[in-house]
């Protein structure tokens, strides 16, 4: 792949890269058709990170299914997928780690350690690979894609990032692999975060600014479901991702719930997502 990346750029061609963990759903095309309109030649990766995933978490369980996931990268004409194994990636005796310390601290890095650590790594070991002059990742995973982006401008990587939009089920469902595990109740019941977010969103919108106040009716939404069990709401900087009493323009609203024993993230940012 490198070698490959390295000859499309002698040859003057520009690289979009797009990072899955396969598994592809709609959320993941939109970021293929966005990458695709900006580059010469459009990469997606399929690699179930190992290295982010805690030791109870459920990399051996997560789904996979390659012959779809080729399927539908043909039908988005993706011109290369490169989908390593994990000894490719982490061969015996791998020793070096990218670690961000500041921004994975919060949210999803308090209550997942060395979560963000595995992603850093992986995401700057495919960036050497693969060469891309931009990269595409989801907001759902709205820290993620800001320890990226911190990253990215601290080891002066060659790489724009975008990050583009929450895409959602009919109900209001954010999109995510994860989904599978719900049964059909779970799968009620997952609406609970969307409905929470919405009722922030109308929280704000009638003038409540209080972060505690939103924070509590976010509560008592999500309560209202019997399967569920809040890992964090946080109300925070959308940019530093320091705690906030006060929403306002930029602020992130963001949610990680288990719903029986699948654990789902979702958020919302108040106005404009920070560059
Ligand atoms: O968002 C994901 O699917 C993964 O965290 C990523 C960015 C591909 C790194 O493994």
């Amino acid at each position: 792949m490198q070698e490959r990346a390295f000859a499309l750029k002698r040859a003057g061609k520009t690289i979009s890269c797009v990072p899955t963990m396969g598994f592809l759903h709609q959320g993941h095309l939109s970021l293929i058709r966005a990458a695709r309109a900006s580059a010469d030649v459009l990469v997606v990766t399929i690699f179930v990170n190992p290295a982010q995933f805690g030791p109870s978490e459920d990399y051996r369980t997560y789904p996979r299914d390659p012959e779809r996931d080729l399927r539908l990268c043909r039908q988005e004409q993706v011109d290369i997928v490169f989908a390593p194994e994990a000894c490719d990636i982490y061969p015996d005796g791998y020793s070096t780690y990218i670690e961000e310390t500041d921004l994975s601290r919060w949210l999803c890095g308090a209550n997942r350690p060395g979560h963000f650590r595995g992603v850093a790594t992986v995401v700057t070991k495919l960036f050497n690979i693969v060469q891309p002059d931009l990269a595409y990742f989801g907001q759902k995973d709205y820290q993620q894609s800001r320890v990226i982006m911190k990253m990215v401008k601290d080891l002066n990587l060659p790489v724009r990032i975008e990050v583009c939009p929450i895409v959602r089920e009919d109900d209001g469902l954010a999109m995510s692999s994860r989904n599978k595990y719900l049964n059909p109740e779970e799968r009620q019941e997952a609406l609970c975060l969307y409905r929470a977010l919405s009722r922030a969103e109308e929280l704000v919108i009638s003038g409540e600014y209080s972060a505690a106040k939103i924070r509590e009716e976010m509560e008592a939404v999500i309560g209202q479901e019997v399967h569920s069990r809040i890992d964090y709401i946080e109300i925070r900087d959308g940019k530093t991702l320091e705690p906030r009493d006060q929403v306002g323009e930029g602020t992130l609203i963001a949610l990680a719930v288990f719903i029986g024993k699948t654990r789902l993230i979702d958020n919302l940012v108040i106005g404009k997502v920070p560059g």
